[in-house]
C-alpha cells in the first residue's frame, strides 16, 4: 500500500459534464482522483484526455454502475488498497427523465431513485470509516434546483431524488461534524451540458430569457464551487445547499 500527502478524491460520473469538470479541477489541483465511470468505452475515452504520466501518477479509473451497492463497496476497497486513503467524495452521477407523473412506472421510479439517491447514501456510508480514521473528510452531493423548487421540466421522481440528496446531506452533516467531515449539497440549474448544445436555438434562447443572469452556467463554475467545498477553506460549512442557477431561485 502506498501512502502520500496528496488528498484522494472520488468523483462519480466523471466522464462528462459537471463530473468531468470537477474531476479535472481536482487533477489540476494536484489531488489523486478516482474517476468512477459506468461504461468501458467512456472510461477509455476519458483516460485518453490526459497525459499518460498524469494518469499514472494521479488517476485511477473504476468502471462501475453506482446503483450496485456491492460494486460501491468493492470500489472503495480498491481505492483504499491502492492509495490507502479517501478524503473527498463527490456524488455526481445522476439520471434525469421528463416523464409526466401519470406515465412514471415502478421500474423507472426505482431506477431514478437508485442511481440518484441510493448511490449517494451507500457511497457516502462506504467512505466514512476512511475519513473518520484521518479526522478529515468532504462529501459533496450534486442535487438540483428541481429538488428545491419543484422541477421546471424534470419528472417528479427526479425531483424527489434530488430533494432526498439535500436531506441526506443534512443527516450526514450532523452525524459526522464531530469527526471533521463536512457534507454539503450543490444545487445547479441550467448549467451547460452537451445536450444543451444540441437544443433548438429558439428554445434555448427562450430558456435563457427566464434566467435572471441571461446566460447558462458553465461546468467550470460548478467545479470551482465544488473545489472550494472540498478544500480546507470550506471547513466551516456543513449541511448547506449551494444554489448555482443564474438567479432562478432566490431564497
Ligand atoms: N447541468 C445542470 O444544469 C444540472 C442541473 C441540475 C442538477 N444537475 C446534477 O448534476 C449532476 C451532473 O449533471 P450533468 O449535467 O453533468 O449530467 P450528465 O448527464 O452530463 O452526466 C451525468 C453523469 O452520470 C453518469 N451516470 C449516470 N448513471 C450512472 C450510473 N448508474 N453509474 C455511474 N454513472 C452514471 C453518466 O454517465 C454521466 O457521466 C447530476 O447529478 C445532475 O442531476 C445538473
Amino acid at each position: 500500500m502506498q501512502m502520500s500527502d496528496q488528498r484522494v478524491a472520488i468523483v462519480t460520473g466523471a466522464n462528462k459534464g459537471l463530473g468531468l469538470a470537477i474531476a479535472e479541477n481536482f487533477v489540476n489541483e494536484g489531488k489523486k482522483v478516482v474517476f468512477v465511470i459506468r461504461n468501458k468505452e467512456n472510461l477509455e475515452q476519458t483516460k485518453q484526455r490526459f497525459q499518460p504520466e498524469v494518469v499514472e501518477e494521479q488517476m485511477m479509473f473504476i468502471q462501475l454502475d453506482v446503483s450496485s451497492i456491492n460494486g460501491i463497496k468493492e470500489a472503495v476497497n480498491q481505492v483504499l488498497n491502492q492509495w490507502g486513503r479517501i478524503d473527498i467524495l463527490v456524488n455526481n452521477a445522476g439520471i434525469r427523465f421528463e416523464t409526466p407523473i401519470e406515465e412514471i412506472n415502478e421500474e423507472e421510479w426505482d431506477q431514478v431513485l437508485s442511481v440518484n439517491l441510493k448511490s449517494t447514501f451507500f457511497f457516502s456510508q462506504a467512505v466514512i470509516p476512511a475519513m473518520k480514521e484521518r479526522g478529515w473528510g468532504r462529501i459533496i452531493n450534486l442535487s438540483s434546483f428541481g429538488g428545491q423548487a419543484g422541477p421546471l421540466t424534470s419528472g417528479a421522481h427526479y425531483s424527489a431524488s434530488k430533494a432526498g440528496q439535500i436531506a441526506l446531506s443534512k443527516s450526514f452533516a450532523r452525524s459526522l461534524a464531530a469527526d471533521g467531515i463536512t457534507v454539503n449539497a450543490v444545487a445547479p440549474a441550467s448549467v451547460r451540458t452537451p445536450e444543451m448544445d444540441k437544443m433548438d436555438p429558439d428554445k434555448l434562447a427562450q430558456m435563457i430569457e427566464t434566467i435572471p443572469l441571461k446566460r447558462v452556467g458553465e461546468p467550470q463554475e460548478v467545479a470551482d464551487l465544488v473545489s472550494y467545498l472540498a478544500s480546507d477553506s470550506g471547513g466551516f460549512t456543513t449541511g448547506a445547499t449551494f444554489d448555482i442557477n443564474g438567479g432562478r431561485l432566490m431564497r
